[in-house]
């Protein structure tokens, strides 16, 4: 049945909007992977805020509109299919029809999302069309390699590419909006949610921030390809006490700007729609009524005129934050704060009516927030189309095409990072008679799709040993258990030592299940679990050649393992095309070139550990007494940000900037020569930091301003140019001024955050005084 003539239909402006709402016909999913030039920026362009004719639209939509029919839109219900919280009321077609109800999530399917749009835009009063929303977090069916092993591919166009997969998968599945990029910042590898972001770097993190962005919502929002992406969780959640989920962050407000809050105005600037709140308090002031955030630095400072949607219950959760005593209150207080829309907590659609009604809210701050999300809805296209084509059939054909599937191999090949290679043990021989893989992980189809993996399935995936026997057709490839590492359960240990001395080399795969890096998954030790530890001291023992593949989604405290093992592959969990890519690395048909996007310790006391550390008083120093150090344990991490072998060499020049002193208009362009001095081909990644060597606040010992990944054949030089403009010298001063001071700033260039060759140059100002820096998108 084609839907009424919704009241707000003669607003439209054009026949073709009309013509597709009263027809409702579906349009097949586009499926090909838009691809846009490689780039690394920390921020892009400036999306042109808004779309013709929308303000004129929603201001007239909102003046139909009764309150409580405003306060609907600014609810969001879960389908409860996958909760991520407690509590959370299902919608039912009641709410729906009242037009309680602006967005649900976790409805997932062409045909049941149709069936409940088609209910919003004909039973309800202003037939105004529902936004459906998901975690699309690093794949929707085709999964990627999680976040945090993507980011280790360096790669951002890897990052552009699988979001726009996704997106045009779970399009297709007629979602709408993705809760992701999640750009959180994370230096403390205890906190399980270091998994869905890019690691511990803003540089690296916003460049991530940028492509997976424009990745998720493609050059149109109005696409049937595209989908709204949110910058989550705003913010610093990643800086959790101790590293324990949803624990308080106290922090000053210099590193807030200079760490934490870089990668979501990278998104901001381009063209994020959403933004949502996280679940911690900041200096006292939950994120959730954080006016200084939401609204301040948000909108006022960085011009975003997109939504602020909640995170789950996250409204609710201020009373216990305890800075309401009711639901009013505290619904007053996110409201006030800058919070548009309300997940799963009912608190606005309960409370928001009688705020305004009786004067503590004033209507104006409602109505601004129901435009945001009408405007949303507008950008969307949703008034033209609320159903944006999708059908049944398209969404069966849209799914794991074999380009996606190519596209996956590649990602999880390029994220692969090889921390260690002793020897040279790798790459192994494809001539093998018998090779054993030992470890529950290897033959674990399920846990490659990792965590917040979307609708992928384990029957679409490739495990570690079923790609070892695709790669090594002829071969004998043995498998057995051992220990797992969800189990202290050592008994398989004995039987994984036969069968590896029947093979001629063992693959040792050990790490996490996918849920011990994930939400509510923190964990105070960040060893290998289980027995899995005693399965690598028996193979070693059995002196069988075993090289380690590790897949978790965090790093691990791995210093015995280190030790022992001449071999280590770092593989995270890289969906479904993992056990291919695996073996394209174990065996050579692919040469690893991953990076580490976070530092990994030697034990757990060292967390929180990052590369972009202060100097301190008393610089560390392993062999003198009273220096920042630990008398049990190195105070250097086991592998650097920036790590990662390869199978060829690689030298690196010391940089070489285009002045010895550069002035502010100035743009320093820096070269850095590449050179493959081994024997095959590879990726090299060509990492630039720098150092404000003298400030008025102290500065990190170094931060990443450049980076690329090239490819250079044997014997070959590539050079590389990285431009250094006076915002990359900026930091936030005593009076939170973003500046950039006069004096000597040194640039390295190495392997990693930690090694490498070095290179003064001079920042000068006419009048020898620090010069303010526009923080803008530019
Ligand atoms: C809670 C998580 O913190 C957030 O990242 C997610 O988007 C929501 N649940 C919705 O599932």
């Amino acid at each position: 049945m084609p839907p009424r003539s919704p009241a707000w239909r003669a607003l439209l402006a054009g026949a073709a909007a009309i013509a597709v709402l009263a027809a409702c016909a579906p349009r097949a999913a586009t499926t090909a992977p838009q691809t846009a030039p490689s780039a690394t920026p920390s921020r892009g362009p400036r999306v042109t805020p808004g779309a013709p004719g929308e303000d004129r639209f929603v201001d007239s939509l909102l003046a139909m509109m009764t309150l409580e029919e405003k306060v609907g839109q600014l609810n969001q219900l879960s389908g409860l299919a996958d909760p991520t919280g407690p509590g959370g009321v299902e919608a039912g077609a009641g709410q729906i029809r009242r037009g309680e109800v602006g967005s649900l999530f976790n409805v997932i399917g062409a045909d049941t999302t149709r069936a409940i749009q088609h209910l919003a835009v004909t039973e309800s009063r202003l037939h105004i069309p529902i936004v459906f929303g998901l975690d699309v977090i690093h794949g929707f069916r085709t999964t990627f390699p999680v976040p945090l092993g993507e980011a280790a591919s360096w790669n951002p166009e890897i990052g552009r590419q699988t979001a726009r997969i996704a997106a045009t998968e779970a399009a297709a599945a007629g979602i709408m909006w993705t809760f992701a990029p999640m750009v959180d910042i994370a230096r403390d590898a205890r906190w399980g949610r270091i998994v869905e972001g890019a690691g511990e770097d803003p540089f690296l993190g916003s460049a991530f921030a940028v492509a997976r962005t424009q990745g998720f919502q493609g050059s149109d929002l109005r696409s049937p390809t595209s989908l709204v992406a949110t910058a989550k969780h705003f913010a610093a959640y990643g800086a959790a006490e101790a590293g324990r989920d949803y624990n308080v962050v106290d922090i000053s407000e210099r590193t807030l700007r200079d760490v934490y809050l870089p990668p979501f105005h990278a998104a901001v600037c381009a063209g994020v729609q959403t933004l949502m709140s996280s679940f911690n308090e900041i200096n006292g002031v939950p994120a959730h009524a954080n006016r200084l955030l939401t609204t301040q630095i948000l909108r006022d400072e960085w011009g975003f005129d997109g939504m602020v949607v909640s995170d789950w219950t996250g409204i609710g959760e201020l009373l216990n934050h305890g800075i309401g005593a009711d639901s009013a209150d505290v619904g007053k207080a996110a409201i006030d704060a800058g919070v548009d829309m309300d997940m799963v907590s009912e608190v606005y659609r309960k409370a928001l009516a009688g705020l305004v009604r009786s004067g503590r809210v004033p209507q104006a701050e409602v109505d601004a927030a129901v435009r945001r999300v009408l405007a949303l809805k507008y950008r969307l296209g949703l008034f033209s189309d609320p159903f944006r084509g999708v059908s049944a059939a398209g969404e069966q054909s849209a799914m794991v095409t074999p380009a996606y599937r190519a596209v996956a191999r590649e990602a999880a090949r390029q994220s692969i990072v090889l921390l260690k290679n002793d020897g040279n043990v790798l790459p192994l021989k494809k001539t093998l008679a018998t090779v054993a893989v030992i470890g529950a992980l290897g033959a674990d189809t399920g846990a490659t799709i990792g965590n917040w993996g979307g609708i992928g399935r384990p029957a679409d995936a490739v495990s570690v040993l079923d790609g070892i026997r695709r790669a090594l057709p002829k071969a004998s490839v043995l498998y057995s258990r051992g220990a797992s590492p969800s189990s202290s359960d050592t008994t398989g240990i004995a039987a994984a030592v036969a069968t590896a001395r029947r093979a001629n080399a063992a693959i040792l795969v050990v790490g996490e299940t996918p849920d011990m890096s994930a939400e509510a998954s923190s964990r105070a030790t960040i060893d290998l679990p289980g027995a899995q530890m005693q399965l690598v001291r028996a193979l070693r023992a059995t002196g069988v050649p075993t090289v380690v593949v590790l897949m978790n989604g965090r790093p691990l405290a791995l210093q015995e393992l280190d030790s022992i093992m001449p071999a280590i592959v770092e593989t995270w969990f890289l969906g479904i095309e993992h056990g291919n890519a695996t073996a394209d690395v174990l065996f050579g048909d692919y040469n690893p070139g991953g990076r580490l996007p976070v530092t990994f310790p030697r034990v757990t006391g060292q967390v929180p550990i990052y590369y972009a550390h202060k100097n301190t008083g008393r610089p560390s120093n392993d062999s003198t007494k009273y220096t920042s150090r630990y008398i049990d344990v190195s105070y250097t991490p086991l592998y650097p940000f920036g790590h990662g072998l390869s199978y060829t060499t690689f030298t690196t020049s010391a940089p070489r900037p285009s002045a010895t002193t550069m002035r502010p208009g100035d743009t320093l362009q820096v070269e850095v020569d590449v050179t493959n001095s081994g024997s095959r081909a590879g990726d090299a990644v060509v990492q630039l930091y720098i150092r404000d060597d003298v400030g008025s606040i102290t500065r990190p010992v170094r931060q990443l301003r450049g980076f690329s990944r090239v490819t250079v054949n044997a014997g070959e030089k590539r050079t590389l140019r990285f431009p250094i403009s006076v915002r990359d010298l900026a930091f936030h001063d005593a009076s939170m001024r973003f500046v950039a001071e006069p004096g000597t700033f040194t640039l390295f260039t190495g392997p990693d955050a930690e090694h490498g060759e070095s290179v003064k140059f001079t920042f000068a100002t006419s009048d020898g005084r620090p010069v303010v820096v526009a923080d803008d998108c530019r």
